[in-house]
């Protein structure tokens, strides 16, 4: 069964993406998985940085990206393999093997296609919190799907809390919570932990850190001074990575489509030991069920 992580934040720009990119990375090539990851986001950011401008728009020429599955598993029963692209990404393992990542892509549709949801359940006066509730088991259901083609599923989820976010959230053995270390970050991060947990944030606070169901990540980190207050105080109230991602050219550049496959440290340049103590503390703190089973090629 795979293993779900969602990686969320309703503010938008922190990093969700970069971060749900670079762990599909780490998990394939370092970690010999069989990774999906599902873009849930409109913007389909991801999708374009694993298949590049070209081979995003075939994706939605031929119908074969997220919203696509979710709206046909209104009427159809076709495998979500059929939406699946397989071999994406432009990166390779140090011996030049071509790394298990898969990516369901995310669409422009994404958005209409979740009001088309809603309308579908609310027919025959269904009340709206009920439509809500089936529009969610629909895509539990439908994200659910994906458990056996992979070990581990990473859901790149839109800013905001759309009923897709809200079911990936459902899903996610373990949520990442990426944050830029701002003045209003803080606000965000207690959100969204009270949303992950289901409960207000008193009672959010009242769970052990190590049994909450996310982890949060300091991005676009500038060392020194007020960013490193910033991490202490959310770190001091939610349970926080010590690794961190630096505010870097590399990380940014490094999302360029490149036609020629590269290597993790051709991709990464001088960034690639700081994703790669990430990968290796972030997968620390998933324990058991995030690391086994790997798959090295013979
Ligand atoms: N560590 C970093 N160093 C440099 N640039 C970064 C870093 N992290 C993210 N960025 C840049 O910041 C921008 C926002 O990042 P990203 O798209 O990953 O955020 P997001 O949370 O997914 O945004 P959205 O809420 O719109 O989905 C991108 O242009 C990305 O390249
Ligand atoms: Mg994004």
């Amino acid at each position: 069964m795979a293993y779900y992580l969602a990686v969320a934040n309703r503010k938008g720009g922190v990093g969700k993406s970069t971060i749900s990119v670079m762990l599909a990375h780490a998990f394939a090539v370092w970690g010999y998985k069989r990774v999906l990851l599902i873009d849930l986001d409109a913007q389909s950011n991801s999708s374009l940085i694993l298949l590049g401008g070209s081979q995003w728009i075939e994706t939605q020429r031929h119908s074969k990206n997220v919203a696509a599955f979710i709206e046909d598993r209104m009427y159809a029963m076709n495998p979500i393999a059929d939406y699946i692209v397989q071999k994406a990404g432009d990166v390779t393992d140090a011996q030049g093997r071509v790394p298990q990542l898969s990516l369901l892509p995310g669409s422009l549709a994404f958005e209409d296609m979740q009001d088309e949801l809603i309308t579908h359940y609310s027919r025959h006066n269904t009340p709206f919190r009920q439509a809500k509730l089936k529009c969610a088991n629909h895509f539990r259901q439908a994200l659910g799907f994906a458990a056996p083609l992979a070990d581990v599923v990473i859901m790149d989820c839109a800013p905001g809390l759309s009923n897709a976010t809200a079911a990936a959230l459902a899903l996610a053995a373990k949520v990442v919570v990426p944050f830029r270390p701002d003045a209003v970050s803080e606000f965000a991060v207690d959100r969204i932990a009270s949303i992950i947990e289901g409960k207000p944030y008193d009672d959010t606070m009242a769970i052990p850190p190590e049994q909450r169901r996310y982890i949060c990540v300091a991005n676009a980190v500038r060392p020194g001074g007020r960013d490193e207050t910033i991490i202490d105080t959310i770190a001091f109230n939610h349970p926080t990575l010590a690794s961190r991602v630096l505010q870097s050219p590399d990380i940014a550049n490094a999302f360029d489509w490149s036609d020629e496959r590269q290597t993790m440290e051709e991709k990464y340049g001088p960034s690639v030991g700081m994703l790669r103590a990430l990968y290796d503390e972030l997968l620390e703190t998933l324990g058991a069920d995030a690391a086994a089973p790997a798959r090295k090629p013979a």
